[in-house]
């Protein structure tokens, strides 16, 4: 009989594919529902990137390469964190994976060991912790609240560290909350940081192009440069580019590091998709001007969700800066019942019972480590949220 690994066995499935499986399954019975669930920009890729591929594929440009990037791929990526951040890595500090995740996850099983503790903000993007105890480490928590905009207090930060911290994972801004540092946030942090050189930070800046407003975007190396020796700078096409199907992501950080996650690589996924890496070098070194429009496009519609969500009876939903997510608290409805009859006693029985009742998929707090919280994606079509919030606005309504 099989029995699953005690490493696999430590580590839950991702709760937003499974929202999203789930919410799929109903529609496929029948029912009438909207997915609020899933992670990933509704806009198509830019045809000129799509060229790039078909271009690759026309000149056979489909075989092996590097385990970890071709080097016109790495260069690109060198041009960006260079134009972009002003960040100076060299090619021989850049990895390049099938998308931003296995960057992290190469990240973790090429530094961790057990005992090693790796400090996760919450609310958190649901895989880190897995990853981290998929390759033997321990995640530490640091609950945020809502009040200080779901982002990590500088104290809270200094009482999570220990001797045996290994990394920091930043994530700005942040799925699923939205929430994003400003650089004097970012500086308080680093404040912190340089107080314990043991500690290694992995920023994840996959939504970096989605902010809102004036909000001016930093990452933690630019901010301070004396942790550029010890920080793993991760990005990706993913989400910029609406090109998450293309499974490209990439990191800039120490030659050792890099090259130990190139070793990773070599023995499990070897190289990403070739077709795919050409086209994200034409996404890197090609025209930029479609994303701002996109990003004000979410931006309008951060702006739509949040005013119905907050005309809910018993929801609170702060304003992010960035991502196309919102993290409303469900706290005002805890100890009602749903119209099923049944208690909402949890974020969980929330998202549970407001899918049974009007048929809109989202995600609960808790598989982002902060409750009683729920995550709404609202990449999606202004007619879709104005119905969707509609049905949660009558959801709360008639919860008694
Ligand atoms: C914060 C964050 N990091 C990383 C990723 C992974 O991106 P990719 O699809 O490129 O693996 C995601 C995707 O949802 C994300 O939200």
């Amino acid at each position: 009989m099989f029995a699953q690994s005690v490493a696999l066995a430590r580590v839950k499935p991702s709760a937003t594919v499974a929202a999203s499986a789930n919410a799929r399954a109903l529609k496929a019975a029948g029912r009438d529902i909207i997915s609020l669930d899933a992670g990933e920009p509704d806009f198509d890729t830019p045809d000129n990137i799509k060229e790039a591929a078909i271009k690759a594929i026309r000149e056979g440009k489909t075989k092996y390469t590097d385990p970890d990037g071709i080097p016109e791929l790495k260069d690109a990526v060198v041009g960006k964190f260079a134009r972009e951040n002003g960040l100076t890595y060299t090619r021989a500090q850049i990895h390049v994976a099938p998308g931003g995740k296995p960057v992290i996850y190469n990240a973790m099983v090429a530094s961790l060991n057990p005992g090693d503790e790796v400090v996760i903000p919450a609310p958190y993007w649901v895989s880190y912790p897995d990853m981290v105890l998929l390759a033997s480490g321990t995640p530490v928590f640091v609950p945020t609240t809502a009040e200080r905009g779901f982002k990590v207090a500088p104290e809270a930060l200094e009482a999570a560290i220990t001797p045996k911290t290994k990394w920091l994972i930043l994530n700005s801004p942040s799925n699923p909350s939205g929430a994003a540092y400003t650089k004097a946030e970012l500086r308080a942090l680093a404040d912190v940081l340089l107080r314990h050189p043991q500690v290694w930070v992995l920023t994840d800046d996959m939504y970096e192009h989605l902010t809102f407003g004036d909000f001016e975007f930093w990452t933690i190396a630019q901010v301070e440069p004396a942790l550029y020796a010890r920080t793993l700078t991760m990005n990706g096409v993913s989400k910029a580019y609406a090109m998450t199907g293309w499974r490209i992501g990439y990191a800039g950080g120490p030659e050792a590091l890099i090259t130990a996650m190139r070793k990773v690589a070599s023995q499990t996924t070897s190289n990403p998709s070739s077709i795919s890496q050409w086209a994200a070098v034409e996404a890197l070194n090609g025209p930029q001007d479609f994303i701002k429009p996109r990003a004000k496009a979410f931006e309008e519609r951060r702006d739509l969700v949040v005013s119905m969500l907050n005309q809910a009876s018993g929801l609170r939903c702060p304003t992010p800066e960035g991502a196309f997510y919102v993290y409303p608290s469900a706290e005002g409805l805890m100890g009602k019942t749903a119209p099923t009859g049944k208690l909402i006693d949890s974020d969980k029985a929330f998202a549970a019972e407001l899918l049974e009742s009007e048929g809109v998929s989202v995600v609960f707090g808790e598989a982002f480590g902060l409750s009683p919280f729920f995550r709404i994606s609202y990449a999606t079509s202004n007619a879709l949220l104005e119905d969707a919030c509609g049905r949660i606005q009558r959801f709360c309504g008639a919860a008694r």
